[in-house]
């Protein structure tokens, strides 16, 4: 297995550069399957789900390029309907929006259940009820889930009971081609809703009030394709943030949107760190000792979800008492036992954990139990004596592009060691 060895206890200096967000390049590499013509998409993260998304349309009859960096040229034309790749859907999250774009084009698909990071449960019931409200069927069985329209799928009035991410960009994708006009109330309001939105009218989608909790979609008969950017990753930039604080450093995050960072940016502020914010960077500075704070996640614009394990490492190192409230995911504290291995005082009740601070933490052997958490790890170890070594780096390569890289250029001493592959 490949493990990250960080040695902590080392300030870092310097700048961090932040790439294309996850969580919206996802749905848009499922959306030119929607589209069904040549697109090129610019600031795609190189990291893992990216490219196990990129081989699940290659293998459905897309014709994927990496033009560059980042750049990929993606010509869906000849994408077979109900070609996705069972095996693939498992290993992440994302892969359900396979389901929205080709109802959406051809009027019925077929997957895996998704997989991705282990919060409890994780039920897809929105989604499924967006899908029938336009006239399909949805039919789930334990691993898998197919959908089909016998007729023409119509605009139509769907609410949320939950402002769901995957629910949102699914309903989207399946209206934009649907006759009539579709309002989504109650929709997730999260920057990657607003840049799949801008993606799809840039293809000639009709879609109005994303970024608030009403969006309307106007069905549009033809889409066609084009260039368009993905935003910069308001976690990676969060997760650097953090990594300042935590190792007593200063550090300029640059390719950010400051305004999504807010949420992230106050609780900073709040607990002493110092904050200051360009045009598209922030530099964060540790000013002393840090106060204990309440935090709880939210959906956007509230603090993430997606930042939990991150503060919580921050809470940890901080004077006091501190309560950290998780109201998005159904079980996101796993990771406090890793922390426990590190120094960590941390007790779960629900869904609060109660964070009591300690002067340092100590290196330990530990495990990345998810995404987030993983990163969480990385902080730790930065911020502790000793070295730690981290197990389970495959969850954090599904979403940190050149993390090594990155924190070894602002002077983390920090390595990976792959493992015997066979
Ligand atoms: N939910 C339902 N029913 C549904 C849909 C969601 O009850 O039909 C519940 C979920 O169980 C969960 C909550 O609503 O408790 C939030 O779910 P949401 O649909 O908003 O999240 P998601 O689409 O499953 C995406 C991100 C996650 C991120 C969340 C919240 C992707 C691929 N995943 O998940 O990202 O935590 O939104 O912002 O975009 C990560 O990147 O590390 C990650 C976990």
């Amino acid at each position: 297995m490949d493990k990250l060895y960080i040695s902590g206890g080392k300030p870092l200096i310097g700048s961090i550069n932040i790439g294309g967000m996850k969580n919206a390049a996802l749905p848009i590499i499922f959306a030119t399957v929607l589209v069904g013509d040549v697109c090129v998409l610019e600031n795609l993260p190189e990291v893992s789900d990216i490219n196990t998304a990129l081989e699940m349309i290659s293998r459905m009859g897309a014709k994927v390029e990496r033009l560059d960096r980042g750049t990929y040229r993606i010509d869906t034309r000849e994408v077979r309907c109900g070609s996705a790749p069972l095996d693939l859907a498992g290993s992440m999250r994302g892969s359900y929006y396979v389901l929205g774009a080709e109802l959406g084009r051809f009027g019925r698909s077929a997957t895996g259940l998704p997989g991705g990071c282990n919060f409890g449960k994780r039920p897809i019931d929105q989604h499924i009820k967006g899908f029938e409200a336009l006239g399909a069927k949805v039919i789930c069985s334990d691993d898998a889930v197919s959908c089909f329209a016998e007729r023409p799928l119509t605009g139509t009035s769907v609410y949320l009971d939950i402002a769901s991410v995957g629910a949102t960009v699914n309903i989207m994708m399946a209206a934009t081609k649907a006759q009539g006009m579709t309002v989504i109330d109650n929709a997730a309001r999260e920057p990657h809703i607003v840049d799949l939105a801008n993606f799809l009218n840039s293809c000639g989608a009709n879609i109005s009030g994303a970024g608030t909790e009403v969006i309307k979609i106007r069905g549009v008969s033809e889409l066609h394709g084009g260039t368009y950017a993905i935003i910069p990753d308001m976690i990676e930039a969060g997760t650097y943030m953090i990594a300042a604080a935590a190792t007593k450093s200063k550090l300029t995050i640059t390719n950010v949107i400051p305004r999504h960072l807010e949420a992230t940016t106050a609780k900073l502020i709040e607990v002493g760190v110092k904050v200051e914010e360009g045009d598209d960077y922030v530099t964060v500075s540790y000013e002393g000792e840090l106060k204990k704070a309440r935090v709880k996640t939210d959906f956007y614009p509230g603090f993430p979800t997606d930042m939990n394990p991150q503060f919580c490492v921050l809470l940890c190192l901080a004077d006091g008492e501190s309560v950290l409230t998780e109201s998005v995911m159904d079980n996101r504290f796993k990771y406090t036992d890793e922390l426990a291995r590190m120094g960590a005082k941390i007790s779960v009740h629900g869904r609060d954990a109660v964070v009591t601070g300690v002067t340092e933490l100590h290196s330990a052997n530990v495990r990345a139990v998810d995404l987030r958490a993983g990163a969480a790890m990385v902080i730790a170890a930065l911020a502790a004596k000793g070295t730690t070594v981290i197990d389970d780096i495959y969850h954090i390569e599904r979403g940190y592009e050149d993390m090594v890289e990155k924190l070894r250029g602002v002077g983390a001493d920090i390595r990976i060691v792959r493992g015997d592959r066979g």
